[in-house]
């Protein structure tokens, strides 16, 4: 039964994090960009370099953006949030500046809507977006010329309809084509030297291969600028977990929010979701209450499948290759391995990982975490292979002799060039339902795109 005094949960698991109030754990990230913000609103200048916040899915990077968004709308910026994705990058860009043009009044709105037109014609028919003959080349540079001066349409017609200047906003940029990324850089590259004097910022966020990406399309590719987002620190993490509760009334025990981190260990995603869980399983606590250590005990059962599910869903995305890889990962431990060791422990030559260890980083399932080491983008997955995968009984690491056996026996028989038995890995038990967890967020707060 519902009663009044019960409250609705206040943690957004595969939603964007809560910007009415602080976001935890981000306050550099928004302090940079506010220094920006004011540099573009205090000398009337272009932000040339374009940050480009890099990192794992669930850690947070659309939530920063909006943030971003935010921080920009309240200092009078005009802005536009573009997700890459589904759809051509130039197209998306041409509706989100539409959409944009409709909010202010008609002289405003029809210089968009002409330089949205001139794009459209700069983007060309697609048979010849794909060719590689001077043509080509000649519609491409015409698309960035093109977006260059809707670009400057905007900032220009922004600000004579009183806003400070234009943010643009980029999500998911790893998913734009190679052709709308080159436009991209191209426009943003000649409006350093065109329209310097516009008050424009561009900011983008994506997974952690964006670079490789964008480097691969862009020739101005030094206009960019990664900054690589992690999980939360342990402060950051408790403010997390404990702030919403808090801004209820409702507390959490020292030992209850200790064992809920433990589950989260510092991933917003697994943050959100073990507070999440923990709120339902105490009832949608009332003002006053207080969150215990067996309301998470109880929330861990609901938690675990969840978070299972969430791995075995990117499990199953795998392929053959990528998933002895992940295997041999697994067995040497939880943190980052070292490539070396990974070639070792598949009987191969360093060289012969590259593939996978790119389509995994393009999945986003593990990323590079330097000095030739690469290491698992979501806390517990290797836990997961060792116990779910591998049916290994304990799933800690380091990997004692017994585990290393075990892993060997299991691609030694992955590899068998026997094709009359081919052994395939394990998969895990089908689950009742897919948790999709944060792999295509939706907002509360209002439309993602
Ligand atoms: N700074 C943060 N602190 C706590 N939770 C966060 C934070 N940023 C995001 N989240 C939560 O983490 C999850 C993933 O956020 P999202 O912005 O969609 O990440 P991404 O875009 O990197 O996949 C969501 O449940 C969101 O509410
Ligand atoms: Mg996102």
């Amino acid at each position: 039964m519902v009663t009044s005094s019960q409250q609705p949960s206040p943690y957004t698991p595969g939603v964007i994090a809560d910007l009415a109030v602080e976001l935890p754990g981000r306050a550099v990230q928004l302090h940079a960009i506010d220094e920006r913000l004011s540099y573009v609103q205090t000398f009337h200048k272009l932000n040339g370099r374009i940050r480009v916040d890099v990192g794992p899915r669930g850690v947070g990077k659309t939530s920063l953006l909006r943030a971003y968004e935010q921080a920009a709308q309240s200092r009078g910026f005009a802005t536009v949030f573009i997700t890459a994705g589904d759809r051509p990058f130039l197209e998306t860009v041409s509706a989100e500046f539409t959409a944009l043009g409709r909010r202010w009044q008609d002289s405003a709105r029809e210089q968009i809507h002409a330089a949205v037109k001139n794009l459209s014609i700069g983007i060309g028919p697609v048979s010849i977006k794909t060719a590689t003959d001077p043509a080509a080349t000649a519609y491409r540079r015409a698309a960035g010329r093109e977006l260059q001066g809707l670009i400057r349409a905007a900032a220009e017609q922004a600000q004579r309809s009183d806003a400070t200047g234009l943010v643009v906003l980029v999500d998911e940029i790893q998913s734009a084509d190679a052709d709308g990324l080159r436009a991209l850089g191209y426009a943003w590259q000649n409006m350093q030297a065109d329209d310097a004097a516009l008050p424009a910022a561009l900011f983008a966020a994506g997974l952690s291969h964006s670079q490789d990406v964008i480097t691969d399309a862009v020739s101005f590719a030094e206009r960019f600028q990664y900054v690589h987002l992690g999980n939360l620190n342990d402060g950051a993490a408790i403010t997390a977990l404990t702030g919403p509760a808090g801004r209820r009334g409702v507390t959490w025990s020292p030992a209850a929010a200790e064992r809920a981190l433990g589950f989260a260990q510092n991933y917003p995603f697994f943050v959100q979701l073990i507070g999440d869980e923990t709120w339902t399983a105490a009832g949608f606590p009332a003002a006053g209450s207080v969150l215990t250590i067996d309301h998470v005990e109880l929330a861990a059962a609901t938690f675990t499948p969840a978070r299972a599910a969430f791995f075995r869903a990117r499990w199953s995305k795998a392929t053959e290759s990528e998933m002895q890889m992940l295997v041999a990962m697994a067995g040497l431990g939880d943190t980052s391995v070292r490539r070396r060791d990974i070639a070792t422990a598949l009987n191969v030559r360093t060289e012969a990982i590259s593939k996978p260890r790119q389509s995994l980083k393009d999945k986003g399932l593990i990323e590079d975490a330097g000095y030739g080491r690469l290491s698992f983008t979501a806390p517990g997955f290797a836990a997961y292979i060792r116990t779910e995968i591998l049916g290994l009984d304990r799933p800690e690491p380091p990997a004692p002799a017994d585990t290393r056996a075990r892993i060997s026996d299991l691609l030694a028989a992955t590899q068998a060039p026997s094709a009359a038995s081919p052994v395939e890995l394990p998969s895990p038990a089908a689950a009742p339902e897919v948790y999709r967890g944060p792999e295509q967020p939706t907002e509360r707060g209002g439309p993602e795109r």
